[in-house]
C-alpha cells in the first residue's frame, strides 16, 4: 500500500450524487473471451467520463459500473466481496420477482441525454464483439420527480453524511468503499392503475399524491409501499439505501415503466425489502405496488471503489507476487517505461 492510500480511504465511484433529469441503465454480459477487454474498458471508464463530461461543465456527467458475482470471479477473481451473490428470486403466492443473467451494470447520470449518450457510445465501441447487450433503458426525469404513477420518488432518500453511511462499504477491508447495487426493471399497468381514484392511488403507495406528504400511521394501510419498505434493525434503527429510480416509456407502444435502482452497504436490505414487497410481510401481505407493476429484470452487482478499478491489483491488497529482476537495459536504450498503468490480473 503507498503512503497516500494509507492516509485516505479509496475513492468510491460516484454512487451518491445528486439526482439528474437523464440517465442511462446499460446491462451486458461479457462473452467468453471478453474478459480482459472489459476490464481495460473499467480501467478507463474514468477517463472516458472525463474526456465527454469535461466538455459541458454544468452538466454532472458520471458513470457506475458495477459487476455481478460470476463477472466478478471471471475478471478480477479472488479476493471477493463478502457479499456478491447472484440475486435470490423472491417469490409468494401471488407475485414472483425475476432474475436476469447479467456481468456488467453501467449506471450513466446526466442533466442532459446528450452527454449519457455520448458517454455510452464510447463505453460500447470499446466493448464491441466482446459482449451481449442484455438491457438498455434511457430514463428521464417526470414532473417534480414523479413516477409514471404520478408519485413523487425519492423523498425519502437519505442524503449527504447519511447517504454515504448507507451505501458505501465499511467492514470488508479491501473492498471498503465499494458498494452493492441492485437493479429491476419495472413496466405498469396504467389502465388498471387510472381506474382507482386519487384517494386509492394514496393508500397504494402510503402518500400523498399531490403534497407528497406521508400518510398517519392511522391511515397508511400495512400492504402500502412505504409500510413494507421502511424496515428496522433489531435496535429499531432504520435500514436505508439511496434509489434513483427514473421513469421510462413509450406511450405510443403502451409501454410505461419505472427502472428501480438501489444502493447499499449490504445487497440483505434491499433484499430484505423485496421479500416483504414479493413475499410479503407477515407472508401474504405484498406490495400493493405490485398489483400494478410487473418487473422484467433483475440483477444484483458489486461497484468497486474508482480506485480498484484503476488498478485492481494495488485495490484487492493481495500480496504482490514477486517481480522477477528486468533485464539491464542495453547500454544507449530507453529506461523500458512503457504502460504506466499496472496490468491487471
Ligand atoms: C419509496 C415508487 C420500487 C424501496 C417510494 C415512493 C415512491 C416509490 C413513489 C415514495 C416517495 C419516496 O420516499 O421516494 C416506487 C416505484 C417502484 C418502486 C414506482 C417500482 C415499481 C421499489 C423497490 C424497492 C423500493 C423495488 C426496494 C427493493 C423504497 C423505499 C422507499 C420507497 C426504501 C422509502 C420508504 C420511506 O422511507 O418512506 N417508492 N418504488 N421501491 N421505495 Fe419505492
Amino acid at each position: 500500500m503507498t503512503a497516500s492510500s494509507a492516509e485516505l480511504p479509496p475513492e468510491p465511484q460516484a454512487v451518491v450524487g445528486p439526482l439528474t433529469r437523464a440517465a442511462v441503465f446499460l446491462v451486458v454480459r461479457v462473452n467468453p473471451g471478453g474478459e480482459s477487454v472489459a476490464r481495460d474498458l473499467l480501467a478507463d471508464l474514468p477517463g472516458l467520463q472525463r474526456s465527454v463530461g469535461f466538455r459541458s461543465l454544468d452538466g454532472g456527467l458520471t458513470c457506475v459500473a458495477g459487476l455481478s458475482s460470476s463477472a466478478w470471479d471471471r475478471l478480477y477473481g479472488s479476493p471477493r466481496p463478502a457479499e456478491l451473490h447472484d440475486l435470490p428470486v423472491f417469490a409468494g403466492d401471488k407475485h414472483t420477482s425475476v432474475t436476469t443473467k447479467a456481468d456488467l451494470l453501467f449506471h450513466l447520470r446526466a442533466e442532459r441525454m446528450d452527454l449519457c449518450f455520448e458517454l455510452e457510445s464510447l463505453i460500447m465501441a470499446r466493448l464491441e464483439g466482446v459482449v451481449t447487450v442484455v438491457d438498455e433503458v434511457q430514463g428521464f426525469r417526470y414532473f417534480d420527480a414523479r413516477d409514471v404513477l404520478g408519485f413523487v420518488d425519492g423523498t425519502e432518500n437519505p442524503t449527504g453524511r447519511g447517504a454515504v453511511d448507507a451505501v458505501l462499504v465499511d467492514d470488508d477491508g479491501a473492498f471498503n468503499g465499494g458498494s452493492y447495487v441492485i437493479v429491476q426493471k419495472y413496466l405498469h399497468d396504467m389502465a388498471a392503475w387510472n381506474k382507482l381514484t386519487t384517494e386509492q392511488q394514496e393508500l397504494v403507495i402510503g402518500r400523498r399524491k399531490l403534497s407528497d406528504v406521508e400518510l398517519s400511521d392511522d391511515e397508511k394501510p400495512g400492504d402500502s409501499h412505504i409500510a413494507l419498505n421502511v424496515i428496522e434493525d433489531e435496535d429499531g434503527n432504520e435500514l436505508e439505501i439511496v434509489r434513483d429510480n427514473m421513469p421510462f416509456g413509450r406511450p405510443a407502444y403502451g409501454e410505461f415503466g419505472t427502472y428501480f435502482i438501489g444502493y447499499a452497504k449490504t445487497p440483505s436490505i434491499i433484499e430484505k425489502m423485496l421479500e416483504n414487497m414479493f413475499v410479503g410481510s407477515p407472508p401474504g401481505n405484498t406490495d400493493r405496488i405490485l398489483d400494478f407493476s410487473t418487473p422484467l429484470t433483475g440483477a444484483l452487482f458489486y461497484v468497486p471503489t474508482a480506485e480498484f478499478l484503476e488498478d485492481p491489483v494495488v485495490a484487492s491488497d493481495e500480496p504482490a507476487e514477486p517481480t522477477p529482476e528486468p533485464p539491464a537495459p542495453a547500454p544507449g536504450t530507453s529506461l523500458g517505461i512503457g504502460s504506466l498503468r499496472r496490468s491487471p490480473r
